[in-house]
This record gives structure tokens, C-alpha cells and sequence, in this order.
């Protein structure tokens, strides 16, 4: 997949499909299930590393996690997440770690939360080859230092500064844009105004393509498991199965095999040849 094709699929009016992956088995399997596009994101940080707020995320979280994805991927176009921090000092500092996600992570393109201060620093980058994703409506990097999570474009005031900001990403050289938790009504005019996809969370149906974190449409996320977590998931959020019960009976049943000497048993075993049994 590259962005020619997925610029393709928008033409063609074929939904773009992306899922986060952040190791190599979650990346096999969302291959498998057909995603165009697997993200690396930073999300990250509360879905697999137990963080509490994704500013705590790193460019070396964000690395260690991109290159097993890379490796699984064959087909998808392989997304890096930009953690915050990471782009925020010069457009050096934003180009050097957005070239160690390409060189050394081995993703194709790179993703940013954005303001309209960063239309610059996507410039920058896509001049120097390097493949954007813009995400702007709710930012969480941003939003957990300051007001919390809201729906964004909820009046026709809100809706026209994203649909402006969104415009001049297409013109700085963004290859998608990303509109998270953004009211279906803004976000269907925002997709109309543009040329390039839009990829929604969040953000209504009439977006070009969806994504949903890994950990919570499998129902994985710690917001879903008992015991961890504050037990929040945004009304987005669809879970379209329960591997934490899956994965909790395979643990338990291991737990109660061993402790009722049922595992292993002689299947699970290997032997030695009887003459060598003798000689011990
Ligand atoms: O970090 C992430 O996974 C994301 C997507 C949900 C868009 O930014």
C-alpha cells in the first residue's frame, strides 16, 4: 500500500481500513485481517506499556515498537506515531526522529498531531520526502496538559477552522489526515472539501477511512479489564470481540493443570530410548 492508492481508494469510494499494532503478532494479525494501513501509535503508552497519559511516550518507545510491526508487515502501509516532544523543538529535531522512524523503525510514513502552528514543520518534512499523516480534531498529547478530552467541530464556527486547517494540510503535502472525536457533521464537509483521505475516530461515517486501537476493538484495552485501568473507554470505542476472557480461561486453565498435575502429560513430553533409560 502506498499513498497513491490509498488516494486511489478514496477516488474509488472504497473505505480505507487502519488498526495500531505495536508488536509482531498484532501486526501479522491485523494484516491478515485486511488493514490498508497499521499504525504505531502512541497510544502505545496506555494499551501496552501502562502509561497514564501518552505525553509519557518516547522516540524510543515508539522505535522499539515500530520495528517488530515493520517486520510483520508485507502489504499495509506501516504508520509511526510521532510521540509529543518529538517534533515540537525545531524542524530538525522533527526531521531527524521522523527519519529514524523510516530508517530505522523501517515505517513508511510518519503521523503528527497538528495545529495550525505545525502547517511549517508538515512542509518541512513532506519536502523532504517523508510521507504525513495529519491528525488534528481531538488531540490527546495536548489535550491531557490542558482541557481534557471533548468532542471537537461542534459548531459551525469550531467546524470551519478544522475544515480550514484540514485544507491547508492537503496544500502543505499531508497524505491523510486523521479527525478524532469530531462531530459526523463537520467531519463528512472536512472529507468532502478534501482531495486526500480522511480517517476517522470518532469522527461519524462519512469519513474516507476508519481506525480503532488494537487492544480495544479486540477488547484488550485496560480500560476493559478488570482490575486495571479507570475502566473508561470512549463511546467510539466498538469492541468486536472478548480475547481478555479468551486469553484469561487459556491462563487459568494452564494455572489449574499444573496445579492438578494434568500438565504436561505424555504428549507434551519427550522420552528417552529405553536402552538409555537403562543405562541412567
Ligand atoms: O495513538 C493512536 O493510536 C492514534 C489513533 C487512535 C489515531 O493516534
Amino acid at each position: 500500500m502506498n499513498v497513491n492508492q490509498l488516494l486511489a481508494k478514496k477516488q474509488a469510494g472504497e473505505k480505507i481500513v487502519v488498526i495500531t499494532a505495536y508488536d509482531y503478532p498484532g501486526a501479522l494479525l491485523a494484516e491478515q485481517a485486511g488493514a490498508d494501513i497499521v499504525l504505531v501509535g502512541d497510544s502505545l503508552g496506555n494499551v501496552v506499556l501502562g502509561y497514564e497519559k501518552t505525553t509519557a511516550v518516547t522516540v524510543a518507545d515508539i522505535l522499539h515498537h515500530t520495528k517488530p510491526v515493520a517486520r510483520a508487515i508485507k502489504k499495509a502501509l506501516v504508520v509511526a506515531d510521532m510521540p509529543f516532544g518529538s517534533y515540537q523543538i525545531s524542524t530538525e529535531q522533527a526531521l531527524s526522529n521522523a527519519i529514524r522512524f523510516i530508517k530505522e523503525g523501517g515505517a513508511a510514513a510518519v503521523k503528527l498531531e497538528v495545529m495550525e502552528e505545525n502547517l511549517p514543520l508538515i512542509t518541512s518534512l513532506t519536502k523532504q520526502g517523508i510521507p504525513v499523516m495529519a491528525h488534528i480534531g481531538l488531540l490527546p498529547q495536548t489535550a491531557s496538559l490542558w482541557h481534557g478530552y471533548r468532542c471537537q467541530g461542534r459548531d459551525a464556527a469550531s467546524a470551519h477552522t478544522l475544515m480550514k486547517i484540514a485544507g491547508k494540510l492537503e496544500e502543505a503535502g499531508a497524505f491523510s489526515v486523521v479527525l478524532e472525536c469530531v462531530a459526523a457533521e463537520a467531519a463528512a464537509a472536512i472529507t468532502a472539501s478534501l482531495k486526500i483521505p480522511t480517517i476517522g475516530i470518532g469522527a461519524g461515517a462519512e469519513c474516507d477511512g476508519q481506525v480503532l486501537v488494537f487492544h480495544d476493538l479486540v477488547g484488550l484495552s485496560s480500560g476493559y479489564l478488570s482490575g486495571l485501568g479507570n475502566g473508561y473507554e470512549p463511546r467510539f470505542v466498538k469492541r468486536y470481540g472478548d480475547a481478555a476472557s479468551l486469553i484469561r480461561q487459556a491462563l487459568s486453565d494452564f494455572a489449574t493443570e499444573v496445579r492438578g498435575k494434568i500438565y504436561p502429560d505424555n504428549t507434551h513430553s519427550f522420552f528417552m530410548e529405553a536402552e538409555e533409560l537403562k543405562k541412567l
